[in-house]
């Protein structure tokens, strides 16, 4: 054949693929969820082989492996205890909870690390939600917000460097900007889950924190969380939310989950200038732990790939609970 254009000229050798290669991961992308809870247990997670509920000074001896493996943030998740969960999740607030102690004691241990939080009150709430239920059953916006806004202050005073929304209320990126400048934390950012779905996916992270949906002493309680959540039909939308999150003052805009949602980051990526964050959820890495496990995928390669088709799409960085084990095999090469 007489062909002009030969494609693979450039895909022949190892050097030459490197040469021309558009995306890259790093271990400085990810972003580590981790989860911790009270006593002094390490309990791994059924659903999600490899992750775990750490006790703090496990989280702390996690966070050192990370640290050492190239990763420079982790974002931490509650499993709080029944007896201090209430319908309006004010626990959430308490400046000696769990979650501020392991900022603290993470930030005397390793002060390099970035902290990210999560402010939402479902691991805090009765109800399973991340909002307040009125006795009617609808998830409360604004009552919602001003809490959040006290979680967020709270986590801020104990040293995170950034404070990401998960909650999906109205105006909640905006109220949160203005109570950490309110408290003089005008260097703590906001990674705002922007377009945050409400998906199937988080089935094995809200089995981790016990945190799903449930009834509460005969009120209404909704069995989903579609009412606050965006719906996996829309994207469009999305770049309402990423507008609103903008003028708001959001600092990170992520995309929820990430690789049934490709689209979306893409999309998030034409709109703004904005870093754009992935968020690889327990569902996803749940998937492909079955599979590897029964031997059916090769689980190195489908995890490389997936994280860089995140990157290829659009994000910056990513949330993996894959991040350790990513990190390892690219220094390994
Ligand atoms: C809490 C929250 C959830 C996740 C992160 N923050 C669960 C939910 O919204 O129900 C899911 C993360 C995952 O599945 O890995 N608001």
């Amino acid at each position: 054949m007489e062909l002009t254009y030969r494609p693979r000229r450039l895909r022949r050798t190892p050097a030459l693929r490197a040469l021309v290669r558009e995306h890259q991961l790093a271990p400085t992308d990810f972003i580590y969820p981790l989860f911790v809870h009270e006593g002094t247990s390490i309990e791994p997670i059924g659903a999600m082989p490899g992750a775990s509920r750490w006790s703090l000074e496990g989280l702390v001896d996690e966070v050192g492996r990370a640290w050492d493996l190239g990763i420079r943030c982790v974002v931490l998740f509650p499993k709080v205890a029944d007896g201090l969960k209430t319908d309006d999740g004010a626990e959430c607030f308490n400046e000696h909870g769990l979650i501020p102690r392991a900022i603290r004691r993470l930030k005397e241990v390793h002060p390099g690390m970035a902290i990210m939080t999560d402010v939402a009150l479902d691991p805090y709430s009765c109800d399973g939600h991340d909002g307040i239920v009125s006795s009617e059953g609808v998830v409360l916006n604004d009552e919602t917000v001003s809490i959040l806004c006290q979680q967020a202050v709270a986590q801020a005073r104990a040293g995170a460097d950034l404070i990401g929304p998960s909650d999906m209320m109205d105006g909640r990126v905006g109220a949160i900007r203005e109570a950490l400048d309110e408290e003089g934390f005008e260097q703590v950012g906001i990674i705002s889950y922007t377009a945050k779905y409400a998906s199937a996916y988080y089935g094995p992270f809200r089995e981790a924190l016990d945190s799903a949906p449930r009834a509460n002493s005969g009120k209404p309680i909704p069995k989903d969380k579609s009412t606050y959540q965006m719906d996996p039909a829309n994207g469009r939308e999305a770049i309402l939310e990423c507008q609103l999150d903008e003028s708001e003052g959001a600092d990170i805009l992520m995309v929820k989950p990430a690789l049934a949602y490709l689209d979306i980051i893409y999309r998030l990526r034409q709109e703004s200038e904005q870093p754009i964050a992935a968020y690889n959820v327990s569902g996803e890495y749940a998937m492909v732990k079955a599979a590897a496990e029964r031997g059916w995928i090769d689980e190195r390669a489908v995890t490389l790939e997936t994280l860089l088709s995140f990157k290829r799409a659009g994000a910056d960085l990513i949330l993996t609970y894959h991040a350790c084990e990513a990190a390892a095999w690219l220094r390994r090469g």
